[in-house]
């Protein structure tokens, strides 16, 4: 248990607990603002991710961006962005059990210390893991679930979303929705 983000940071930097560890560039600890109320989590680092040392810097992640814009969110500023996993899975695959398994530990520690109200789940496998095993995107997409007092709420990942651009008015519904939600339950956020 971390009392802050600089030890908690500093730990999760050298981390081998895992096999994606002997093929990152760089660890992809979490990127935004350690005192925001929204929490973003997404799969994993890609190739551009684990170069730079960032989440969602990608194509993907400028897609992110303008949908963030949209409802006057700022990963700079008001939200905190972080993965299942901090290192990248070789070929973009996804990150397997074992791995989430032994990384989510730092996962939990980033969302002690962050207290969220709400997490959005980007994609298929934070959404299975975190919300419901059965979980499917394309149904249950933007709705809200209660989680011990976090509200939960999964969305397109936005690599799905350049990949099946159809999808992306109905995934500006869920950010809208999103800043709704947050006008209700940490208005603060546009404080930030
Ligand atoms: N996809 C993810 O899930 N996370 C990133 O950080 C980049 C791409
Ligand atoms: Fe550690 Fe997670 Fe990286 Fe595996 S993916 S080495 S558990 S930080």
């Amino acid at each position: 248990m971390y009392e802050n983000w600089e030890q908690l940071k500093n730990d999760c930097m050298g981390c081998t607990k895992c096999g994606l560890a002997a093929t990152r560039t760089k660890l992809v600890f979490g990127v935004g603002n350690e005192n925001a109320k929204v929490l973003f989590i997404g799969e994993g680092p890609g190739a551009n991710e684990d170069l730079q040392g960032e989440p969602f810097v990608g194509r993907g992640g400028q897609l992110l961006d303008k949908f963030l814009a949209a409802v006057d969110l700022d990963r700079k500023k008001n939200i905190y962005i972080a993965n299942m996993v901090k290192c990248r899975p070789p070929q973009n695959r996804d990150p397997l059990p074992e791995e989430q398994n032994e990384c989510i530990g730092w996962l939990r520690e980033q969302t002690r210390l962050l207290k969220p109200k709400i997490i959005v789940c980007l994609g298929r496998i934070s959404a299975t893991r975190l919300i419901s095993p059965d979980f499917k995107v394309t149904k249950q997409h933007g709705e809200f679930i209660d989680k011990n007092g976090t509200l939960m709420m999964g969305t397109f990942h936005p690599a799905a979303l350049l990949r099946n651009p159809t999808q992306k008015p109905a995934a500006l519904e869920d950010f809208v929705k999103l800043r709704e939600k947050i006008m209700e339950v940490c208005p603060e956020t546009y404080e930030l």
